[in-house]
């Protein structure tokens, strides 16, 4: 495992759209608000963190632009002295939100996008063909104000969005974004099945006999994500294999849930509970570091996750932050 430098902070389970591989749960209840960590919560619990090593924080969701506020909690975050300050969202709210964000101090975005076709937005996010064009607006605005580098995941479906793959390499080219490219997981009661994934490897070899040749190449990044060029052209694409292969041994990542839970993978519902520790009348900075390097010394014991371990997983994408 590598040094723990980075921590994926999921702000709020909600979100404005309902992409049908992440939030088919038509029973899932919302976490109370009581219950969410409040904005001076997750920056006493950064304080701490920032201790032990960290000096990335992606923001996440649900959509982290549906909570108010957001750019106050940016805005401290730098304050605190995280340098790397990013956030994950679908797009939407980008081309109003852009400019106060990157003014917050936030550095970069990443954002969700599985297709270009007005129609198949539409069918994969229950929103309406308009707000792709919103979508767009905000990506958009996001270069203009420099929220750079700007990276566009397309979770890869087959039979719905297999067939964009030179639309998403010449959008690349045009928008000067790295468009990576994420293997479907498993998680949730999702519409797709298994007969909709496609491995990045397949992936690759397809992109290599009909666009050329995918030459390695370094990008900003703090996932694990490899980006490539493809050969006489200036697309960069970037390709997570999520499912087909696992990357325990190079994960340097922590993540906190909306209700203060320290995840210490993905894929494993293996939580240890800050809230309660901050919310304690004893607390002490000292006393919720001494339980962070525990939970930190528990991960170096995780390499490999075991398939059936992951189905098993019965947190929801959404309010994991991915
Ligand atoms: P940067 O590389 O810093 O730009 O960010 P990132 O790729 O970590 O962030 P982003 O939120 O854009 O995540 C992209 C995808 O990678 C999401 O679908 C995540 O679920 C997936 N991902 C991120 N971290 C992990 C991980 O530790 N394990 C697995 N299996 N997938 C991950
Ligand atoms: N499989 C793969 N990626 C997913 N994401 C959400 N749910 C899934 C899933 N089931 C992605 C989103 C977003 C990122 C944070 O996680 O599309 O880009
Ligand atoms: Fe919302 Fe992201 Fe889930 Fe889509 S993938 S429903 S945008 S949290």
């Amino acid at each position: 495992m590598k040094k723990i430098e980075y921590l994926r902070i999921s702000v709020t389970d909600r979100c404005n759209f309902q992409c049908k591989y992440c939030t088919s749960d038509k029973d899932y209840r919302f976490i109370p608000h009581s219950e969410i960590l409040r904005y001076e919560e997750i920056c006493e619990l950064v304080r701490v963190f920032k201790t032990i090593g960290i000096k990335a924080v992606r923001i996440t969701g649900g959509e982290p632009l549906v909570r108010k506020g957001i750019e106050n909690l940016i805005y401290q975050l730098k304050e605190i002295g995280i340098e790397d300050v990013s956030l994950t969202t679908n797009g939407y709210f980008l081309a109003e939100k852009s400019e106060t964000l990157k003014e917050a101090g936030l550095n970069r975005v990443n954002v969700s996008l599985d297709s270009l076709k007005p129609e198949k937005f539409s069918y994969i996010t229950g929103k309406d063909k308009e707000s792709f064009h919103k979508v767009l607006e905000g990506i958009e605005r996001a270069i203009k104000v420099g929220l750079n580098p700007i990276k566009i995941n397309v979770v890869l479906i087959k039979d719905f969005n297999d067939d964009e793959i030179g639309d998403f390499i010449s959008f690349s080219e045009n928008y000067g974004v790295e468009v990576r490219f994420i293997e479907l997981m498993p998680v949730g009661n999702s519409p797709f099945s298994h007969s909709h994934f496609i491995p990045i490897s397949h992936l690759k070899n397809l992109i290599e006999k009909n666009w050329g040749k995918l030459i390695p190449t370094k990008t900003f990044k703090k996932g694990p994500a490899k980006s490539y060029i493809v050969e006489n052209t200036k697309a960069v694409l970037g390709f997570i294999p999520s499912v087909s292969e696992h990357f325990c041994s190079e994960c340097n990542r922590l993540r906190l849930t909306p209700e203060g839970k320290l995840r210490l993978c993905l894929m494993r519902d293996e939580e240890v509970d800050l809230k309660c520790i901050i919310r304690s009348s004893d607390y002490s900075p000292e006393k919720l570091k001494e339980v962070i390097v525990n939970a930190i010394e528990r991960k170096k014991q995780i390499n490999g996750i075991d398939a059936l371990e992951s189905l098993g997983c019965q947190r929801k994408m959404f309010t994991i932050g991915g």
